[in-house]
């Protein structure tokens, strides 16, 4: 399988008042074509400044401190601003967490979706527009001639994201990246999205890099995934076998908090992860593990390989 995206080595630090602080530490990551990979963890892991680092969107405190984000070979940590701006949106496009705060109040929606495709496309007007009502189509908003003409507050919180959806599609990028696109949703319009966006994942065959902090949403929707602790990446697999077999003790923490039919009381993982201003010894889970041993705020274990492509970074292996 040929890898349209590859992450290597990646770390990413804030400048703050009293100093740099690492949030991303040394992180790689491949995606296969047509194949979806999800980033799980909880609030704080390093999702989103890792995604958002592909999209060359860090906010500007961020430093990258080393690493390659190679895009059918190529660094895009290389590129200028310019350069890049011709990727992002039509080769890289990005569905965000916020919707409603994503679309301009100012504008109609059919101005938004006309203006990204007639930045990426040398189209006439007559043609973007055809787009534009193919592209509200194609994620399902009925009348979409009319809704064209309607502003951001006319529409729901699913219906303004199946327009960034339509818009994120609209010049059929090659990736799309998805930072938990249903997290500020109500939870049966999420189910409609998550279900959109697989059937367009589907159906065009688009690569995927799918955030979220719900390994349920990963068990439907996912090939692969990675999970994230404290920047890092803790374990990685293909999907079934992460469910079948999880190795970190945080992914079975994960997994047990995880709500399911006939299950009784859930359990949660004790205590906080940390914050990128803390130091901690040894391996940054040692202070919720419950299988903590000797060695484990001594030493940081490293990701590796356990089993046919089923890395994972525990001293218990
Ligand atoms: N601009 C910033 N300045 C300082 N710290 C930041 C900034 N952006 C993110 N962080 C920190 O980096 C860590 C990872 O954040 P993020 O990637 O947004 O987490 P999430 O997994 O929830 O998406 C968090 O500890 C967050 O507080
Ligand atoms: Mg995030």
């Amino acid at each position: 399988m040929r890898n349209i995206l590859e992450i290597k080595d990646l770390s990413i630090s804030f400048k703050l008042e009293d100093g740099l602080f690492r949030a991303v530490h040394g992180v790689n990551l491949s995606l296969e074509e047509g194949k979806v990979l999800g980033i799980v963890g909880e609030s704080g892991c390093g999702k989103s400044v890792t995604a958002m680092s592909v999209l060359k969107l860090l906010a500007s405190n961020a430093v990258i401190d080393s690493g390659e984000v190679l895009y059918r070979g190529k660094n895009l940590l290389n590129l200028s601003e310019k350069e890049f701006q011709r990727l992002r949106g039509s080769r890289i496009a990005f569905i965000p967490q916020d919707p409603l705060n994503s679309l301009n109040p100012l504008y109609t929606v059919g101005d938004q979706i006309l203006e990204t495709i007639r930045f990426h496309r040398k189209v006439s007007k007559k043609e973007a527009g055809r787009l534009a009502v193919n592209a509200l189509k194609d994620v399902k908003i009925p009348e979409a001639e009319n809704r064209l003409k309607e502003y951001p507050h006319q529409f729901s919180g699913g219906m303004s994201q199946r327009v960034l959806i339509a818009m994120a599609l609209s010049c059929n990028p090659d990736i799309i990246i998805a930072d938990e696109p249903t997290t500020a949703l109500d939870v049966t319009v999420q189910a409609q999205v998550l279900d959109l966006i697989r059937e367009i994942q589907r159906k065009r065959n688009t690569s995927v890099i799918f955030i979220t902090h719900d390994l349920g949403v990963v068990a439907e929707f996912c090939d692969y995934v990675a999970v994230m602790y404290a920047g890092r990446i803790v374990e990685y697999s293909d999907v079934r076998t992460i469910f079948k077999n999880p190795l970190h003790p945080y992914t079975k923490g994960l997994l047990e908090s995880l709500p399911s039919e006939g299950k009784g009381e859930l359990k949660v993982i004790k205590g906080q992860p940390p914050s990128i201003t803390e130091q901690i010894p040894g391996c940054v889970f040692h202070p919720r593990c419950p299988d903590k041993m000797e060695t484990c705020d001594k030493q940081l274990p490293q990701l590796s390989n356990i089993k046919d492509s089923h890395l994972a970074s525990c001293f218990l292996y």
